[in-house]
């Protein structure tokens, strides 16, 4: 099963991506974590894991990929994801591992004038159209805010695009918008109302429809605490095993 964590920056997307691959981890599940924001840095913090190369980097860089000569390509690492490919593929160096928790980054903007994010857009496509799951797989891909991931045409090959919702009329809004953009994608849309109240509900009113919402996660100090100070989520609630579940069920 592969799932898209998507919402407005800030809603929450890493938070619930570390969230649900916790989970499915201690559901037994071989979990693959995606780091598919190439700005952010924090991710392998919030899931605990230790820094490790992207895969950009493994592949030999930018300049590697863009001529795709093998002798330039990084030698542990041919374009395994330009065909069919199981997630004992992807080499470990690039995918260190927490309580079953593998998590992989694409790539990052790391130097000025680099050049935009498009090979890391171009390694994700192909990655989540080749990836080969098992029943028992879990792919949970963290997104950059907004959406262009739907431009880059990356959904289509996601079981279940997961759509982040906070308490802001901003993230209702492009909650709408992200339904749209679903309905060229052919992927099922499912919403998590995150930091979620008696307001945020209220506020919500009609903007999405109750049948795609499949759970909550309320303001919770923990995982405040966790996003300050940049340390490893171990928070564990039943509302975040009902969400796996939920998603496990929509698969
Ligand atoms: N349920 C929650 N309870 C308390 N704090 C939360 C909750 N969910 C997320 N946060 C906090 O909200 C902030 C944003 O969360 P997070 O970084 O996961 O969002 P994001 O959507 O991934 O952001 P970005 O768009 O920058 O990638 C962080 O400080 C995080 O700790
Ligand atoms: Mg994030």
């Amino acid at each position: 099963m592969k799932l898209i964590v998507c919402g407005k920056g800030g809603c929450g997307k890493s938070t619930v991506a570390v969230l649900l691959s916790r989970a499915f981890a201690r559901m037994g599940r071989r979990v693959l974590l995606v780091d598919a924001d190439e700005s952010n840095l924090g991710l392998h913090r919030l899931a605990g894991t230790a820094p490790a190369a992207t895969l950009l980097e493994t592949l030999g860089g930018r300049n590697a990929l863009r001529s795709r000569a093998a002798s330039q390509l990084g030698e542990s690492c041919n374009l395994f994801y330009d065909q069919p490919f199981s997630l004992d593929s992807i080499p470990a160096a690039c995918t260190p591992a927490v309580d079953g928790v593998r998590l992989l980054k694409i790539g990052k903007i790391q130097h000025y004038g680099e050049g935009c994010a498009c090979p890391m857009g171009g390694i994700l496509r192909p990655l989540l159209a080749n990836l080969q799951t098992d029943a028992a797989d879990r792919v949970v891909v963290d997104t950059a805010a907004g959406v262009e991931h739907f431009g880059r045409g990356v959904d289509r090959h996601a079981d279940t695009i997961v759509g982040i919702i906070d308490p802001s009329f901003e993230s209702f809004k492009l909650a709408k918008k992200l339904m749209d953009l679903a309905e060229g994608s052919g992927t099922p849309v499912a919403f998590i109302l995150n930091k979620a109240d008696d307001r945020m509900r209220a506020g919500l009113g009609s903007f999405i429809d109750p049948a795609a919402i499949i759970g909550e996660i309320p303001m919770r100090d923990e995982l405040f605490a966790a996003g300050l100070e940049g340390r490893p989520i171990r928070f564990q609630a039943p509302e975040v095993d009902h969400l796996c579940r939920r998603l496990e069920a929509m698969a």
